[in-house]
């Protein structure tokens, strides 16, 4: 049985899209193109939906039942990553959300080790375009594990590879498969966003903005005790 997370907090593990970076748009506009040139409806609302997929997971949810070939899907899983590439080559530092760089910052300080753990297999080339990959002792993306979120395989992967027990670790993630994940592998969990996205996380901030890691301390240090009392 995997164990219930504890203290000290010795490492933060990012998700990237939608945390650290703004990336939804980006994913949005490539997957509407594709979609546009297939002639296949596609909105923001279903783009909702593929928060934390991957690529071929998205790809599938995107042709809605639409049966094509194994040669096709993944031409068309690159075609996508393609304009995604384009568009995301100008991101810089302005990229990078509120609140990311001070937190970061404070982490560095207080001796917490950093680690990124993303379903995008971009994403070391997203952190290094951004200007933030010297924060992150340890880089997960997607090509370091075969299952996905909500499997917890990416967390438990950049756990081990940082050295630390799960239960050590905290995760912050705006979708709902990577609170699961995070939650599966034992770890803390910051959810980022609304309620009904990620109220299963142990706590929940609209994004980083004003976010300082004494508070998230201690606020699960008084929620820890607000369970073990009932
Ligand atoms: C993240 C994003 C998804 C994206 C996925 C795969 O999880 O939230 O929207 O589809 O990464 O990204 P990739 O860069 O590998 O196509
Ligand atoms: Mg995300």
């Amino acid at each position: 049985m995997t164990k219930s997370p504890s203290f000290p907090i010795q490492a933060v593990i990012f998700d990237l899209d939608g945390v650290l970076t703004d990336t939804l748009e980006f994913h949005y506009l490539s997957w509407k193109q594709l979609a546009d040139e297939e002639g296949i409806p596609f909105d923001r609302e279903a783009n909702e939906a593929l928060r934390g997929l991957t690529r071929g997971e998205s790809l599938r949810l995107v042709l809605q039942g639409r049966e094509v070939g194994d040669e096709t899907f993944q031409s068309m899983m690159e075609r996508k990553n393609r304009y995604y590439l384009e568009l995301s080559q100008n991101m810089t530092l302005d990229h990078v959300l509120p609140g990311v760089l001070p937190l970061l910052t404070e982490l560095r300080a207080a001796g917490v080790r950093m680690a990124l753990g993303s379903a995008s297999r971009n994403a070391r080339a997203v952190v290094q375009r951004l200007g933030i990959a010297e924060f992150l002792d340890v880089i997960g993306d997607g090509s370091c594990v075969t299952q996905s979120k909500p499997t917890p395989d990416i967390f438990l992967y950049a756990a081990t590879q940082l050295g630390l027990d799960p239960a050590n670790c905290l995760v912050v993630e705006d979708a709902a498969s990577g609170v699961e994940a995070a939650l599966r592998a034992g770890m803390w969990v910051v959810g980022l966003g609304p309620e009904e996205r990620v109220g299963a996380a142990h706590l929940v901030f609209p994004n980083l903005e004003g976010v300082h890691w004494v508070d998230v301390v201690h606020k699960l240090t008084y929620q820890r005790r607000a369970i073990a009392a009932t």
